[in-house]
């Protein structure tokens, strides 16, 4: 099978992860990956924070209060914002570079779970991006959207079934 092909087919959100720690080669490759990602126009609106210290991994994982386990849980993860101010699609481009992560991260051996900030509230209800911006102390005009997490698996997930995609979402020529 084609390997790109099997790396799709294989890479599940993983949010459970061994205590090995990540090769500072291979973090080089994912932040490689985020930096060769394309933008709108060019714009490179996206920053990267990457954390590994386990306080404060603790404390991210506070930014809203279900689905942001495998924050505290994983080796390292990598805040993934934007600059508003540079592009008008600051948005897109830090949503592709989360992607281009999470599949650098799947060809390494890596596990990755994609936790979204943007648009979410911690349990006191303060904007998860204006928690993680005050934690992490980012400008205010640099909004993270979403935190990946990444680390060695500690959990088996299944690899996608090609005999079970969605191909009604799929139209041809006109919905
Ligand atoms: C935009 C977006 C937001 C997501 N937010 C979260 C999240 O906050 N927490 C989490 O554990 N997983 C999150 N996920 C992962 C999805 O739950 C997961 O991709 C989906 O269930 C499909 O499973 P798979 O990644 O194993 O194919 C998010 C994924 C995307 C693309």
């Amino acid at each position: 099978m084609d390997k790109f092909h099997d790396l799709i087919v294989n890479r599940r959100s993983i949010r459970r992860y061994t205590t090995t720690p990540i090769p500072a080669e291979d973090v080089s490759l994912i932040l490689q990956a985020g930096l060769m990602a394309p933008t709108s126009k060019n714009s490179r609106s996206w920053q990267f924070i990457a954390v590994d210290d386990p306080e404060m991994l603790r404390r991210l994982s506070g930014c809203k209060p279900v689905y942001a386990t495998s924050i505290a849980e994983c080796r390292l993860a990598i805040v993934v914002c934007a600059d508003s101010t540079q592009s008008d699609a600051w948005i897109e481009d830090a949503s592709v570079a989360a992607t281009f992560i999470q599949l650098q991260a799947q060809a390494l051996g890596l596990g990755s779970c994609w936790v979204q900030v943007r648009g979410r509230f911690t349990a006191d209800n303060q904007p998860s991006e204006e928690y993680v911006q005050e934690t992490l102390q980012i400008p205010e005009v640099v909004t993270p959207v979403c935190i990946i997490t990444l680390g060695y698996p500690d959990e088996q997930r299944h690899p996608y079934d090609t005999e079970k995609l969605k191909w009604d979402h799929v139209h041809v020529e006109k919905y």
